[in-house]
């Protein structure tokens, strides 16, 4: 059995940076299907050649990723083919050299797996997907065909259900696999099995034990060249709604009975279906906005931008296990550092024994999603030799410690999980336009009236100051521990 990438926009940035050198170390681990080959699609007119050399030298300079002896060998099944998205043509030419390749390829005469890779730009989405329907290639007469998008999927709810409708008229949904590279980075993974193969953690992890959650994404970055796009995205639409919103779904989700996709999916959707809609004063009282200072003197930005750099959300989930437990959910370009943790603040001790007078910190468990990949726990110790004085001391877990090699870029698990069929870490359509549900109230909230003072803040901070005194006031604080494990 053969499979087939088939990457349209690939002389994108994404594929150079990601994508090939992904395929390239699959190939070194032997972990690509049996006769695999990768097909460029574009407008740059390359051969063969000049593309896997292209590709050959971008790995080794912006992947890092040395190019060893077995290149040659590897690049022997990089293909390019000249390529326009809009002209059905050339969909066809494509179709007819797929063809020509899987019969010649391994001469088995077996079906074929073919994954469609849409790194194209965004508004080419659509008309890339019924062009390969017209074409005739999604469909499964002589073995699976799979389509993966990547984000964003949409720029607001009706984007995304428009999206959604033309990929559903050409493919099945169960052919459709929306990236969040966020899911394929091992320290998400691995929160669902801190949650589901140990048995300590999920009696607490509910309103009984857990006082509220943060999620933090902190970027130290600015938005660097990516100004035009940034500028009508913002921290919203560029994190919130994917990846901060996919991190929130995993930590609150239920045990599905099976590790199967639909069922992993279903638990997670139930997530989104009961976070609280926001309402009024809501928005003003629940959402924090914040844009560096520096940001309207970035390239294409508009010198009186509104575009939030920052922000920070306060969601309620309303079912029985988080009822009253708020999620803190944050991110920001330009702050102190870059780190994704997430947070578990335990609640207070109900009646405090020792030094009753004083304050006492609280048990929390940190999950350091990036970057030393680890968790922290952090508990109460009697001070030696000091009558009954406590300090917070912690248990420390790391990936680098404990396992040997570095940890896989996202994009070799999704692509490999992409040609295996498993859907499990893609996100399903009805979790892409729930998420836009609850962000695209938010963004209309934000434009009228009703938003929130867009507070500037000075960058290599913690976002505005503003947003300390806000959970201050919720007599809760952030976590500012950049990164909490050593
Ligand atoms: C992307 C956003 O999806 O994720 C970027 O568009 C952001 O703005 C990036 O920098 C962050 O990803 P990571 O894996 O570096 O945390």
């Amino acid at each position: 059995m053969s499979c087939t990438f088939v990457i349209f926009g690939a002389s994108g940035d994404l594929t150079r940076r990601k994508l090939i050198p992904a395929l390239y170390r699959l190939y070194q681990q032997k972990r690509l299907p049996e006769n695999t080959r990768v097909v460029g699609c574009s407008r740059t007119p390359y051969d063969d050649q000049a593309w896997r050399d292209y590709l050959a030298e971008s790995v080794e300079k912006l992947a890092g990723t040395p190019v060893g002896d077995d290149w040659a060998d590897f690049a022997a099944s990089v293909h390019y083919l000249p390529f326009d998205i809009k002209t059905i043509d050339d969909y066809q030419k494509l179709s007819d050299q797929l063809d020509e390749w899987e019969r010649s390829g391994d001469g088995s005469g077996q079906p074929s797996t073919r994954v469609y890779y849409l790194s194209t730009s965004p508004t080419l989405y659509k008309t890339a997907v019924a062009n390969l329907g017209k074409a005739g290639l999604a469909e499964e007469a002589n073995g699976q065909r799979r389509i993966v998008i990547e984000k964003p999927f949409g720029t607001d709810l009706q984007s995304s259900r428009e999206l959604n409708d033309v990929v559903h008229s050409v493919f099945d949904e169960k052919q459709v696999y929306r990236i969040d590279h966020y899911l394929g980075k091992e320290t998400v993974q691995n929160l669902l099995v801190l949650r589901f193969a140990n048995s300590i953690f999920e009696p607490v992890w509910n309103r009984n034990y857990v006082d509220h959650v943060q999620i933090t994404v902190a970027e130290e970055v600015t938005i660097g060249r990516r100004g035009g796009y940034y500028d009508r995205a913002g921290v919203l639409r560029d994190m919130f709604q994917n990846h901060l919103l996919q991190l929130l779904m995993i930590t609150a989700m239920e045990a599905p009975a099976k590790y199967e996709a639909e069922l992993v999916r279903d638990e997670k959707v139930k997530v989104l279906q009961a976070v609280r809609p926001m309402i009024g004063a809501d928005f003003a009282q629940d959402t924090l906005r914040g844009q560096y200072d520096g940001y309207l003197q970035e390239e294409d930005v508009p010198s009186d931008s509104q575009t939030a750099t920052f922000a920070a959300l306060k969601l309620q989930i309303d079912n029985w296990r988080w009822q009253g437990v708020p999620f803190y959910l944050r991110s920001g370009k330009a702050m102190s550092c870059r780190t994704t943790q997430l947070v578990v603040q335990f609640r207070k001790p109900p009646h405090m024994l020792f030094n009753p007078g004083q304050q006492h910190e609280a048990n929390r468990l940190v999950i350091q999603i990036q970057p030393a990949e680890g968790i922290q726990l952090q508990f109460q110790t009697k001070v030696p030799d000091a009558e009954m004085r406590m300090r917070m001391t912690d248990l420390d877990f790391r990936f680098d410690r404990e396992y040997s090699g570095s940890p896989p870029n996202s994009y070799q698990r999704l692509l490999l999980d992409a040609a295996a069929g498993d859907a499990s870490l893609f996100a399903r359509s009805d979790e892409v336009e729930l998420a836009w549900g609850i962000i695209d109230p938010i963004l209309e909230a934000w434009e009228s009236p009703a938003a929130p003072p867009l507070d500037i803040y000075p960058a290599q901070q913690w976002g505005p100051l503003s947003c300390n005194e806000w959970l201050q006031r919720q007599g809760r604080e952030w976590f500012d521990v950049c990164p909490v494990l050593h």
